[in-house]
């Protein structure tokens, strides 16, 4: 057991806080970070966060999380409505998985209502900004079995 939820970001989630705010809001990613590190600290559970605008690299990150995390949330980002090859590497990953969206992808347009990776995912929270991401970290350690603080 690592203690550790891998919290992986697609493809543009890098400029967060400058990007459409209107639609994703002004917290940074460097927010993010911090927001599931407090929510993970009380479950005694430590997280890395990491951001790549490439799938390959993503998918690499997957594998590796295999040995070195317990769980994921993931924020695939456009990936969500395109890539099977993060859904393939997911289903190769046996912890708890859960997926967030800052913006309600269902309010939004028709090619953003679908999301390959909610087919693996234990958890799908939209539409709830930056504290999607604590909603994520909180179930995935209940999932996980850990004590309620
Ligand atoms: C997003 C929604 C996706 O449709 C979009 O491509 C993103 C961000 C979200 O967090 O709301 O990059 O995943």
């Amino acid at each position: 057991m690592t203690k550790t939820i891998l919290i992986l970001n697609g493809p543009n989630l890098n400029m967060l806080g400058a990007r459409q705010p209107e639609i994703y809001g002004s917290e940074t990613l460097d927010d993010v970070a911090s927001l599931c590190a407090e929510a993970a600290a009380p479950f005694g559970r430590k997280i890395e966060l990491r951001q790549s605008n490439h799938e390959g690299e993503l998918v690499d990150w997957i594998h590796e999380a295999r040995d070195s995390c317990d769980a994921i949330v993931i924020n695939p980002g456009a990936y969500s409505h395109t890539s099977i090859a993060i859904l393939d590497a997911l289903n190769m990953f046996e912890g708890p998985v859960a997926e967030v969206h800052l913006s309600n992808i269902h309010a939004r347009e028709e090619f953003r209502h679908s999301s390959y990776v909610s087919g693996r995912a234990d958890a799908v929270i939209v539409g709830c900004g930056t504290a999607g991401y604590r909603f994520a970290v909180q179930r995935i350690c209940a999932c996980l079995s850990d004590a309620v603080p």
